[in-house]
């Protein structure tokens, strides 16, 4: 559908869980967060009602979010319904790979399209201080046990004085593998706002790619149903390089997607608590029809564009990114 500012909406992001199995500094506490009740959680069979009425509504693609989604039971079920949902085109999975290897085959047997990993350091003693886990050894068998037929993406967030001088490295992972790795502007929301850690502007870190591997070729994506990421490719690279330069409001104005929590916030910008409580009308027995209209108006009133620095409550792990 299209909202007040003549945007065509087609791409819900879907966090499972706000559970996570890391506590990355620009995320989450270190003591971790008040666990919400299971109940509060909506249901796979809620999530799946929501999503048709999403289909019904003009989205095609639905990207799984956490905290962790691989921490949610059930996910290949919930993965393989999705996809058999007349209008859904893809379904994708943002993961930080702790538990990808063990459960990549179900994944992709359930028709999973594609997995975005985080993976800010390649160090094991930098990883286990930005994320207060021990588990890069996991993450890293995660990606190596993906099918390479699976669309992928590697996203970093880098940080002044703590992976600066891994990003060459990162980038170099997509020389000889068709894998897309992505740059992201550490944004102020939450704990990235009181953590103390500074993102490294986009245009820092593209001129650091061009003096080590020349010339970034800008790509245009085949693939519509795309996010606010921008491609490019240097000479005898067989993958991409992106950028997410999420600080400005560069990719507003054609922003395509919504947003809803775990505990059912339809949340129609990342930036503002404006939205619709979902899981409040589904429990108190609204029907579809009635439903769909509520949140066709919520997505018409979706914001013009972010603005970060206390504008909103959650917190990325609530949210999903
Ligand atoms: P695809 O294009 O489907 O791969 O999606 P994506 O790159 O948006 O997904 P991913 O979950 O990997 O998110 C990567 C980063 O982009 C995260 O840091 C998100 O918070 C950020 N991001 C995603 N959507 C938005 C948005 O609408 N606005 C801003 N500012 N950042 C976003
Ligand atoms: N700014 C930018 N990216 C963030 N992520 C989490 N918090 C932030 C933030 N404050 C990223 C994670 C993950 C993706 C879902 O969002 O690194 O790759
Ligand atoms: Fe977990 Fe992702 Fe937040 Fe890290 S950024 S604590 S992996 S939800």
């Amino acid at each position: 559908m299209i909202d007040q500012f003549g945007r065509e909406i087609n791409y819900a992001r879907i966090s499972v869980t706000d559970r996570c199995n890391l506590r990355c500094r620009y995320c989450m506490p270190e003591c971790g967060v008040k666990k919400i009740p299971h109940a509060e959680i909506l249901s796979l069979e809620e999530i799946l009602r929501v999503a048709e009425i999403f289909s019904r509504l003009g989205i095609k693609k639905i990207r799984l979010t956490g905290g962790e989604p691989l921490l949610r039971k059930n996910l290949p079920s919930l993965i393989r319904r999705l996809k058999n949902l007349a209008g859904i085109e893809q379904v994708t999975l943002t993961t930080n790979g702790v538990l990808l290897k063990n459960l990549a085959p179900e994944l992709i047997a359930a028709g999973l399209d594609g997995v975005n990993l985080s993976l800010d350091t390649l160090d094991e003693k930098i990883f286990a201080d930005l994320t207060r886990r021990n588990f890069l050894g996991k993450v890293l068998e995660g990606l190596q046990s993906l099918d390479k037929n699976l669309s992928l993406k590697i996203n970093c967030v880098p940080l002044r004085g703590v992976n600066d001088d891994e990003i060459l490295k990162i980038a170099a992972s997509a020389k000889d593998n068709p894998v897309k790795v992505r740059f992201i502007e550490l944004m102020p929301i939450g704990c990235a706002w009181e953590s103390g850690l500074k993102g490294i502007p986009t245009a820092e870190i593209f001129s650091t790619l061009e003096k080590s591997f020349g010339e970034l070729v800008p790509v245009r994506q085949k693939n519509s149903l795309q996010g606010p990421a921008k491609y490019f490719r240097p000479k005898n690279f067989v993958g991409e390089i992106g950028f997410i330069d999420a600080l400005e409001h560069k990719f507003c104005g054609s922003c395509n997607r919504i947003r809803l929590t775990a505990e059912g916030f339809l949340k129609t910008c990342l930036s503002f608590d404006t939205g619709l409580d979902v899981k409040n009308l589904l429990r108190s027995g609204v029907d579809d029809e009635e439903l769909a209209e509520k949140i066709r108006d919520a997505i018409y009133h979706k914001p013009k564009e972010h603005f970060f620095e206390g504008a909103t409550k959650f917190q990325m792990y609530q949210i999903g990114g």
